[in-house]
């Protein structure tokens, strides 16, 4: 079978960042054949080390560029068959504080790949989206729904109704444990220095997911979609208090304190990567990837999955996920090389 990665020149934007760097990992070690990563960041000294740690591995090449830059952006596009659209900016309080900057990057920068891509007849754009994005209560989210918003349509706008050869599609995650600012690395570096951890609030549920599955389900996506579709995994929740405990019997010890902070600005209590709006059009793709089809009427969409079980809860949140116990947390945390390292 000619898979989609034989021979490929794929692009990673945001490729020096947590996602990004397993997701050229996994290219590189999954489909020897394809031709060219591109990784498109801004910061030289990440994209230094990261092609040392890939021991300069001859097919990866590096692009200092900003995504609000459509020109730069043009220029790393040429040629590219698969974009991975990752460059974003994620921090729920950064993006609070600096509200403009968030729809620049996220937004703008998003609109140009978009652009960029339908100029360069690149074949597939995979958007890697968020649950915040889902009704959205803070910045980050109403930008990350906006980015979504902008990928769905441009699939209806240019490939459906013009036979544009570039489709685009969205995946969801959820919290990726061990990612640049989460809540684990978080916990760690507090007990470590002062053997205190703050929780904003102990109920707080949130998904939680693997790199290992962040992956998996970038995969599954640009894989099996058609170009439209919004892919979300069946994925687990934990209360943060669950996660708290998991970590004090790690890494603390009978004097580690919890100190409970209140939310902060923008943060909800439980997330949801279905919404009640969404259900109606989703459906079942396997016991782990449930797919959200657009609500504008596409029929090679309705056509290509209406044999599919439709999704049959009012909602997906975190709260009535599964949940992940205490054991499940321990479980997952050994796994965990890099918490381990001192
Ligand atoms: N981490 C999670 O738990 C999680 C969950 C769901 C969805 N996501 C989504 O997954 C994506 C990646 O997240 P991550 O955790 O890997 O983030 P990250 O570690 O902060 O990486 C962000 C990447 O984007 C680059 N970048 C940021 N602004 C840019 C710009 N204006 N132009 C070009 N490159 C830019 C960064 O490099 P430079 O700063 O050097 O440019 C870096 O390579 C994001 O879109 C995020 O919304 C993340």
């Amino acid at each position: 079978m000619n898979h989609i990665f034989n021979h490929a020149k794929i692009l990673v934007t945001g490729g020096t960042g947590s996602w990004g760097h397993e997701l050229v990992r996994q290219l590189l070690e999954k489909y020897p054949d394809l031709t060219e990563v591109r990784i498109y960041s801004r910061g030289e000294h990440r994209q230094v080390e990261m092609k040392q740690e890939f021991h300069n591995n001859p097919k990866l090449r590096f692009i200092i560029g900003d995504i609000r830059d459509k020109n730069i952006l043009n220029f790393a596009m040429k040629d590219i068959d698969i974009v991975f659209h990752l460059a974003a900016l994620k921090h729920v309080p950064v993006c609070e504080d600096n509200t403009w900057e968030a729809v620049l990057t996220n937004i703008y920068g998003t609109q140009n790949v978009v652009e960029t891509a339908i100029a360069n007849h690149v074949k597939r754009v995979v958007d890697v989206s968020t649950d915040k994005a889902v009704e959205p209560f803070n910045h980050y989210g109403i930008t990350k729904a906006a980015g979504e918003k902008l990928m769905i349509n441009a699939n209806y706008n240019y490939s459906y109704n013009h036979h544009n050869e570039t489709s685009f599609i969205c995946v969801r995650g959820g919290n990726v444990i061990g990612t640049n600012g989460s809540v684990i690395p978080l916990f760690r570096k507090q007990l470590r220095e002062s053997n205190e951890i703050t929780v904003t609030n102990m109920d707080m549920t949130r998904y939680l997911m693997s790199t290992r599955e962040a992956i998996g389900l970038i995969f599954t996506a640009v894989e099996r979609a058609i170009g439209g579709e919004l892919f979300v995994m069946n994925m687990p929740a934990t209360s943060l208090k669950t996660i708290a405990n998991v970590m004090i019997k790690l890494f603390g010890n009978a004097k580690s304190k919890i100190r409970v902070i209140g939310e902060r600005p923008g943060e909800k209590k439980h997330e949801v990567l279905v919404s009640k709006n969404e259900s109606p059009f989703s459906y079942v793709v396997s016991k782990r990837y449930y797919v959200i089809l657009p609500q504008i009427h596409n029929e090679k969409l309705v056509k290509a999955y209406e044999h599919l079980v439709k999704f049959d809860k009012v909602e997906f949140t975190s709260e009535n996920a599964g949940q992940l116990s205490e054991n499940d947390i321990e479980a997952l945390l050994k796994k965990e090389v890099w918490l381990w390292e001192k």
